[in-house]
């Protein structure tokens, strides 16, 4: 089976409208077209930022999918300062990252809540990126396979294996996060490796097979090459460089087959 590789670009709490619609032109320029020929991009502004870079990205068009970086799992009501996945869908949003490990970590979401949020965006027709992963100390403590595992369980629970074989893991180590400090590339398929290995038991090998799992910590231009080339990485997830268009350029010609 060949999975599309899939990079994207989290921009988190940075860049207004003005700037996101900078930014995405630059990066517009940066590519060529055999660049996205064979992998989609996908960028996660923030939410104020998505309309601009919908109607730049569906006029031109631009190669790109259109991502949000969090949604809540009801369809409407009394959460204030929330924003519904009906309504990112009406933005033509694609892919809704979930569980991102800054949302477990400050803002309390657990699998319970990841696993709520992924089921409402594949309701709304669009793609959750669900992100597991271990912290520093859970890896020390030689912890790190049981608790993705357990992250991967958790957060796919009750989502019907037909889905889960459309969907997306991103494997991103907590350590790894903004930190400069890459996984290794053969932890990172391992890691990978054991993702797909708890698709194929909770949900069957055809799901295992089609699942898309990213690699998400400190990617840049000189380390995609390594991440993309391992068998059961078929993306990244892409923080600090993808504010950066020729390095987040770079990224994406990474996952080009040598
Ligand atoms: P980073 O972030 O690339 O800046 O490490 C990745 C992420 O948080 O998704």
């Amino acid at each position: 089976m060949s999975r599309i590789p899939l990079i994207s670009g989290n921009w988190k709490m940075n860049l207004n409208h003005f700037e996101a619609i900078q930014l995405t032109q630059k990066l517009y320029w940066t590519l060529k077209p055999e660049d996205t020929q064979n992998t989609e991009v996908s960028l996660h502004p923030p939410f104020t930022d998505i309309r601009s870079v919908q109607t730049l990205i569906e006029s031109d068009p631009m190669p790109f999918k259109l991502g949000a970086q969090n949604c809540h799992f009801e369809d409407k009501g009394a959460f204030t300062g929330e924003i519904a996945p009906s309504f990112l869908a009406k933005l033509n949003v694609t892919y809704v990252i979930v569980g991102h490990s800054e949302r477990r970590a400050l803002f309390g979401e657990t699998d319970g809540i990841v696993a709520k949020k992924a089921a409402a965006v594949l309701a709304n027709e669009m793609t959750p990126i669900i992100c597991v992963g271990e912290t520093l100390e859970e890896r020390e403590a030689g912890r790190a396979e049981d608790v993705t595992a357990a992250q991967v369980k958790g957060s796919l629970a009750g989502i019907a294996a037909e889905s889960v074989g459309n969907l997306v893991v991103a494997y991103e180590p907590v350590w790894a996060i903004g930190t400069g400090k890459t996984c290794d590339a053969d932890i990172a398929q391992g890691m990978c490796k054991l993702i797909r290995g708890v698709v194929a038991e909770e949900f069957g090998a055809e799901a295992a097979d089609s699942v898309r799992i990213q690699y998400g910590g400190s990617v840049k231009g000189s380390n995609a090459a390594e991440l993309l080339g391992q068998p059961d990485i078929d993306g990244a997830l892409v923080g600090g460089a993808s504010l950066d268009p020729e390095e987040f350029a770079a990224v994406i010609r990474g996952a080009l087959a040598p």
